[in-house]
């Protein structure tokens, strides 16, 4: 590392915290060694000094009509708003009486300058395909695809299923229906038919974007036949199914219903005028994972999550006119909506797409992608990070990755080993790292360094954003002391929160905003060191976090029990060096079922089956019975630690039955 970088650096030895909520988990070490912004980079940013940060943050606070109102300026609405922010707990109404598109703000205001003819998108298929994209090309595409949703009465307001590859016409898509007002909701790819049918229920969309298919590893993913099998046999709000032609592959084409997204492109022209939306309208709903059966389709709306999207891409990733930006995130999580689609393309920015695999056809995919297009910022997860460390330097000393000048993380905790390796091998030590905390909820960052202004120390997400009142708290809602494990809460309400779960108010209310009256309750754990840092811990729900995805235990507890062998299921994760969390399931059988190793792989392919290969279960193990409370309860903490291979830890006289977890320890599949 140079000396630049880390004027403090020298690493001393990590020291165990007096965290008070104990444990032994990495993440609760104080880390002591810090990483100041390199001069050379605070020169330029727009942020550069921790005096100015501090004094925005206050500001952002403290007059957040006046911080908001300025900000939201460089935003072009159509007509202005007359108040910044409405507060009812738990709705927030942000820039009401404003009008504004989406998609004009992310591509017609850049027509009239050089940015006309600049990348706005630049991708490259697996097989290697490239294609690039400027401002004014990507303008006519989404005019042409919005044409194509209006000409199957797609109306403002309509909801609109988008099951694509990582491809340029996912973007399209996505910005043609904010184009006309009508509201998408993307599934990720690696979702199946029944989460498809799912949301589309729970949706009430109207007409699905997809393509024939997608490719994956070398491998073709069935797009086409999920969202067939989806539709199959069930009353379905469906009308339409737009097919873009992406592996050429035989696909079932139902008459009347389904429709090639090249032939629909020969009846339309590229003129389409952008509706102006109300800046509270419905502009997406993506769907998350959280403590019950069913995933809830998160709500955001128009001109606040725009304003963070910008402003965060601004301020965290400093994107500056020749920056090649590239976010690994998929289209079908909401990195992929916010650092891939809107944030960069609102700020006139180049992202770049690509649509498959890190190690295909080998290990150092990503850092050719780097190299060959000179990546200039570049936005990844912790356990994409640990994957590469695993499969060695030699990768990326092959490859020149000097262009490179800002790196960020997404996802889930980083553990201090990755973010080292992350800095020294991949930033070759002079790249910032923002390792960025938020949530699907969150719309955008909300804990993270800004990169000219915060040193940094390994690990941790630092400080909050603009307009970001952080408390951790214990379940009283008291601040908890320095180091000591407390639940995150928002205070105050910010631009991009989600505005509700659709179709459900009361849930909503509920899970967010219940535990704490007042306060945005986040679901995850975290602890602030003596500088004020925030370390994230994790989720404290039953909320798991595989390979930086969110999946329910909940989810996964439903899929099983939905097989005709099994009698009751209770998941827990359980720490893997490699995706963070694994998905270990307990499961007893129905009377008269044979516990088997075929049974056991037969239960994971059921869960991959009913909810997608996003949630193949790492461990079946088969119990006479689960460990329950005497009222009935599973006990969770039990399982998490059968599940680590950890000896039984605290008080279990409140267990229905001691011998079953002899029995559970004992069980293991292998
Ligand atoms: C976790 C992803 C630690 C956290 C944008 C959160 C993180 C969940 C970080 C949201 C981070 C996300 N450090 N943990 N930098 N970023 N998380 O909705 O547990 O897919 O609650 O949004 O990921 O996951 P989601």
């Amino acid at each position: 590392m140079s000396k630049k970088t880390a004027a403090k650096s020298a690493p001393k030895k990590a020291a165990k915290s007096a965290a008070k909520a104990g444990g032994s988990s990495k993440s609760l070490l104080v880390e002591n060694r810090v990483f100041k912004p390199a001069a050379e980079f605070a020169k330029k940013a727009r942020i550069s000094s921790m005096a100015q940060y501090k004094a925005m943050h206050a500001e952002s606070l403290k007059h957040p009509d006046k911080f908001f109102g300025r900000e939201a300026k460089e935003l072009l609405w159509s007509k202005p708003f007359k108040k910044v922010l409405d507060w009812k707990c738990p709705n927030a109404k942000w820039f009401t009486g404003g009008k504004l598109n989406v998609s004009e703000n992310c591509l017609d205001r850049h027509l009239h300058d050089s940015r006309k003819t600049k990348a706005a998108l630049i991708w490259e298929g697996e097989p290697g395909e490239k294609r690039v994209l400027t401002y004014q090309q990507l303008h006519r595409e989404v005019c042409r695809f919005a044409n194509v949703l209006k000409r199957h009465k797609v109306k403002k307001g309509d909801r609109v299923i988008i099951y694509m590859p990582m491809i340029p016409e996912a973007a399209i898509a996505m910005l043609a229906c904010t184009r006309i007002g009508a509201v998408h909701s993307v599934i990720f790819g690696g979702f199946s038919a029944e989460s498809i049918k799912d949301r589309v229920l729970d949706s009430g969309a109207s007409i699905i974007i997809t393509a024939d298919g997608g490719y994956r590893r070398g491998a073709v993913v069935p797009l086409k036949k999920n969202v067939d099998d989806a539709l199959k046999g069930k009353d379905t709000p469906v009308k339409t199914v737009v097919v873009f032609r992406r592996t050429g592959q035989d696909v079932h084409i139902e008459e009347g219903r389904d429709v090639w997204w090249h032939r629909e492109l020969e009846y339309v022209d590229a003129h389409c005028a952008a509706v102006a939306m109300d800046s509270e309208s419905p502009l997406f709903i993506l769907y998350t994972s959280g403590s019950t059966g069913k995933p809830k389709g998160i709500l955001h709306s128009t001109g606040g999550y725009l304003l963070h999207a910008q402003m965060t891409s601004k301020y965290v990733f400093d994107l500056r006119d020749d920056d090649v930006y590239w976010c690994t995130a998929d289209v079908g999580w909401v990195t992929g909506h916010t650092y891939m689609v809107y944030g960069p393309l609102a700020l006139g920015a180049t992202s770049l797409m690509y649509e498959g695999a890190p190690n295909w056809p080998e290990n150092d995919r990503f850092w050719r992608i780097i190299e060959e297009y000179a990546v200039t910022v570049f936005y990844t997860a912790p356990t994409a990070i640990r994957a590469f460390m695993k499969w060695g330097d030699n990768w990326l000393k092959k490859h020149d990755l000097s262009s490179l000048r800002l790196l960020g993380t997404v996802g889930e905790p980083i553990n201090p080993e990755a973010w080292m390796w992350y800095h020294n091998k991949v930033g070759g030590g002079r790249c910032p790292i923002v390792d960025t905390w938020w949530q699907t909820e969150t719309g955008g960052h909300m804990i993270t360094p800004l990169p000219g202004a915060v040193p940094t120390k390994p690990g941790t997400a630092t400080l909050p954003f603009f307009g970001v009142d952080v408390g951790i708290v214990d379940d009283l809602g008291k601040e908890v002391g320095a180091n000591e494990q407390g639940k995150l809460v928002i205070k105050k309400p910010w631009p991009s929160m989600l505005r509700g779960i659709w179709g459900d108010k009361k849930r909503y209310q509920e899970t967010y905003w219940s535990e704490f009256k007042g306060w945005y309750f986040a679901g995850d754990g975290a602890r602030r060191d003596k500088d004020g840092y925030i370390w994230i811990i994790g989720r404290i729900d039953d909320v798991l976090n595989v390979a930086g995805h969110r999946l329910g235990t909940a989810e996964v507890e439903s899929a099983l029990v939905s097989h005709p062998t099994v009698a009751e299921a209770a998941v827990v994760g359980r720490p893997d060096e490699m995706k963070g969390q694994g998905v270990v399931c307990f499961v007893t059988v129905k009377e008269g079922v044979k516990t088997s190793h075929e049974l056991a792989s037969e239960l994971k392919k059921h869960v991959r089956n009913v909810i997608g290969p996003v949630a193949t279960p790492d461990e079946v193990r088969f119990a006479a019975a689960l460990p329950k409370t005497r009222s009935g309860k599973i006990m969770r903490r039990l399982l998490k630690q059968i599940a680590a291979g950890e000896l039984i830890k605290g008080d279990t006289t409140t267990l229905e039955d001691i011998n079953v977890i002899a029995q559970l320890a004992a069980s293991g599949e292998d």
